[in-house]
């Protein structure tokens, strides 16, 4: 499939926005800076924080906010056991699944959560953190995907 040029401009901070590439659904986040203070600390209750697994993230995007840019989230919004398309629920704790959670994506299925990086949580049947996707900015408002 051909890459395709997104426009973010209008994406407002703590917002999501689906965009399509290659029939797959992809999530762009605008992380707030509360958002991005909540992903530190999570590392101890999730499957590979440091984003180890080579095949989930381009390297420019192996970091603790799995991204080019700190603030903006790429990701396919597949999740990884599965691929069913996961919620976007950014300042939920689904009790009682866990209490502990900050929020980020739940998947709907079979109840997988991952955090606002696509990080996946132990103990929910998603083996993988969810995938981001080859991406580039071509400016500040515009995001090339694939
Ligand atoms: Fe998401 Fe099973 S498909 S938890």
């Amino acid at each position: 499939g051909a890459p395709v040029t997104v426009d973010i401009s209008a994406i407002e901070a703590g917002q999501k926005v689906t965009f399509a590439w290659r029939s797959l659904p992809v999530f762009v986040v605008n992380r707030t800076t509360d958002q991005l203070a909540q992903l530190k600390g999570l590392d101890p209750r999730l499957l590979d924080p440091s984003s180890s697994d080579t095949g989930q993230q381009p390297k420019y995007a192996t970091n603790p906010t799995r991204s080019i840019k700190p603030e903006w989230l790429v990701v396919i919004g597949l999740c990884t056991h599965l691929g069913c398309v996961p919620d976007f629920v950014p300042d939920i704790k689904p009790e009682p699944f866990d209490a502990n959670w900050k929020g980020g994506f739940f998947c709907p299925c079979h109840k997988s959560r991952y955090d606002l990086a696509g990080r996946v949580f132990s103990g929910v049947p998603a083996p993988k953190n969810l995938a981001v996707p080859p991406y580039h900015f071509i400016d500040d408002s515009h995001i090339q995907i694939g």
